[in-house]
């Protein structure tokens, strides 16, 4: 089964955030999302301050910027970044990328390719709020062909740049907190939180492509698509039905037009 139609569309031309506490599927999303994007043709950058071994299938692994150049230049289009543990040097390696990134779209002969960047953590990379490379993708890349996803545990630790220039926002169960929803024009997610916390809802989201409606998302499944996914440990768990919508209060407020996969 592959990903198709207009959210994969979109997340391969506009800026994306994905949000959730942990396990709740947002690295699952990711990689399904960069390997059914690679499939079509776009070139894919995992920058990886966990150094998960899941993500070594996402490319090719680089630890310094020189390497990471080096498979620029080759046109390699699978690529795995994974900076320094240390803080201070992942954000300058990370500044470094985007640059790079940059420098390419401007060169002849790769001035066509089409990348997509995606951040896990993003917040490890952020100082007080901003950081350069982050602020450059997400304010100017998506006019020269370089697309970031940003990833992390809770929207409150997303830098603001993040948030207001990424139309497709993507949000797993989250325990960010209502008045802090409120601020950032979710109220509407509020009153939908207990369906994202109930564990029999395990990794359903929420999300909008920027067309200002919300819609409610069952699990992605990649059962048949992929061969390097890592099977739930929980199957038995996974396998039950997750409460159906219907059963919630607030069903009349539910989008639940799918994706079309
Ligand atoms: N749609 C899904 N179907 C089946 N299993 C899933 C799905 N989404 C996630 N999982 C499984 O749940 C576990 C946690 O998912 P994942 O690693 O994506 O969480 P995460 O949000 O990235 O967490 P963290 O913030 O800790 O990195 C993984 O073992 C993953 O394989
Ligand atoms: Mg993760």
């Amino acid at each position: 089964m592959k990903l198709t139609g207009a959210f994969l569309e979109n997340m391969g031309k506009r800026h994306s955030v994905i949000v959730g506490m942990t396990r709740s599927g947002k690295s699952y999303l990711t990689k399904h999302v960069l390997q059914q994007l690679q499939d079509q043709g776009y070139h894919t950058v995992f920058f990886d301050p966990k150094h998960d071994d899941d993500y070594a299938s996402l490319g090719t692994i680089c630890k310094t910027p020189v390497q990471f150049y080096h498979q620029l230049l080759k046109k390699n289009p699978a690529i795995v970044y994974r900076p320094s543990p240390k803080r201070d040097s992942r954000v300058e390696e990370l500044n470094k990328i985007a640059e790079l990134l940059f420098a390419m779209s401007n060169k002849d002969g790769f001035k066509r390719i089409k990348r997509v960047v995606a951040i896990d953590e993003i917040q490890l990379m952020v100082k007080k709020g901003t950081n350069d490379g982050v602020e450059t993708i997400w304010t100017v890349g998506a006019g020269i062909g370089v697309v970031g996803i940003a990833i992390t545990q809770r929207i409150q630790l997303l830098n603001e740049t993040c948030w207001s220039q990424s139309e497709n926002k993507i949000i797993f169960k989250t325990d960010d907190r209502p008045e802090y929803l409120k601020s950032r024009n979710l109220e509407h997610y509020t009153d939908k939180r207990e369906f994202f916390l109930d564990t029999q809802n395990k990794y359903w989201f929420y999300y909008t492509t920027g067309n200002g409606k919300w819609r409610i998302r069952e699990p992605i499944s990649t059962s048949s698509s992929s061969k390097t996914y890592k099977q739930p440990t929980t199957t038995k768990k996974s396998k039950s039905k997750p409460k159906p919508i219907s059963t919630l209060k607030t069903v009349e407020h539910f989008g639940l037009k799918r994706w079309d996969i």
